[in-house]
């Protein structure tokens, strides 16, 4: 081949590559269009209503029917809902209002899609990191990265860390039946915190963040809910929070986002009594990028890039460990800062769950 052959293209994978990003193309702006119909209250206005016209669903959300009739198309286009034409009316299945308007429904994505949003409006940021290699600090994203990620992971939590995860772990319910001492670091907005707390009522609960916001959020959901006499909520970060002689520590989904991840898991081992367990939740990942070729991963790897590796990056150390760690990294990780006993204790779709011990 000389320098100006150009090489043969397969017209057939050609074809089939433009129609696999065309098909990315309609998905990122229905992205948008399904934080839209979240927003605005669409689906949950259609959830279990029937068969409703544009103007009938304009008229229930306080909407404008133009807007809402090109929405309604592009939701029918993308199969989000039903389209009738003889009577051009519009319908959500049951099944797609667990995952579009039901924020109790363990399918719940809503929050996922405000995540994705948030970073649409923090996209120059990325694009300077990229440049400059800098980290971007978890507070400084667009605020619907919050509570994206409160409604992202609180159907998990809700539907599997009472009835499933906590059961997983070695003789922990028991302590906390009886009345153990939790403590949560990352907690953000206390999802979990509270979640444990509202099941055992004899135990007491505290939740560190170094982000001031979730931490007042926090405070204010467990008073909404009435656990506020035994949780605490306090700004403190996980290399050095108060307290020792915990009976349970927790990391849901956050250690990854720290900058010194083993120093942050040295800090919680400390901080256990000497037969105190660590439950670690991380993002599901197999060992190697080869084994996380799939569409849970891809979404993982994408969020990891512009909210989680560079959280670790504004922070010391600044690992940046990423989303897909997998176990044995993880393991690694917390075999460093002096945990000897580790192993998954169980996993989910989205979920690995890691029991850690002195
Ligand atoms: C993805 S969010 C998870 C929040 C919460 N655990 C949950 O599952 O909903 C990650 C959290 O880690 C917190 N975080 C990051 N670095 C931290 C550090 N060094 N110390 C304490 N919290 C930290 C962030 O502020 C953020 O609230």
């Amino acid at each position: 081949m000389t320098m100006t052959d150009t090489p043969r293209l397969d017209e057939a994978a050609l074809e089939q590559f433009v129609h696999q990003a065309v098909g990315d193309l309609a998905a990122a702006i229905s992205g948008l269009m399904v934080h839209l119909g979240d927003r605005l209250g669409l689906y949950r206005a259609l959830a279990g209503a029937g068969r409703l016209t544009p103007s009938a669903l304009a008229a229930r959300t306080g909407t404008q029917e133009r807007y809402v009739q090109e929405w309604l198309a592009n939701q029918a286009a993308g199969g989000f809902v039903g389209y009738h034409p003889e009577d051009g009316t519009f319908e959500l299945s049951a099944e797609h209002a667990l995952v579009l308007a039901d924020e109790t429904s363990p399918v719940f994505l809503g929050g996922a899609f405000e995540t994705i949003a948030s970073c649409f409006t923090d996209h120059d940021a990325f694009v300077r990191a990229f440049s400059t290699g800098e980290g971007i600090g978890w507070g400084d994203h667009d605020d619907r990265l919050y509570t994206g990620a409160l409604r992202l992971f609180r159907p998990g939590y809700e539907a599997n860390l009472v009835s499933s995860w906590l059961p997983a772990l070695d003789g922990v319910v028991e302590k906390l039946q009886g009345g153990a001492s939790v403590v949560d670091v990352g907690c953000g907005l206390g999802a979990s915190t509270i979640i444990m707390a509202r099941a055992f009522e004899h135990s007491s609960f505290v939740g560190y963040d170094i982000h001031g916001p979730s931490i007042d959020a926090a405070r204010a959901s467990a008073i909404e809910v009435g656990v506020e006499r035994r949780t605490r909520f306090e700004v403190a970060p996980a290399l050095d929070f108060p307290g020792t002689g915990f009976d349970l520590a927790c990391m849901f989904d956050c250690l990854h986002d720290m900058g010194d991840p083993v120093g942050a898991a040295r800090r919680v081992r400390e901080s256990l009594a000497d037969d105190g367990t660590l439950l670690l939740v991380e993002p599901a990942a197999g060992e190697r990028l080869e084994d996380n070729l799939n569409p849970v991963s891809r979404l993982y790897y994408g969020l990891s890039t512009v909210i989680c590796t560079p959280s670790s990056r504004a922070q010391e150390v600044g690992l940046g460990l990423g989303a897909q760690a997998g176990p044995r990294r993880l393991e690694d990780v917390l075999n460093q800062a002096g945990f000897s006993h580790v192993r998954v204790a169980t996993r989910t779709p989205f979920n690995l769950i890691i029991e850690a011990r002195p």
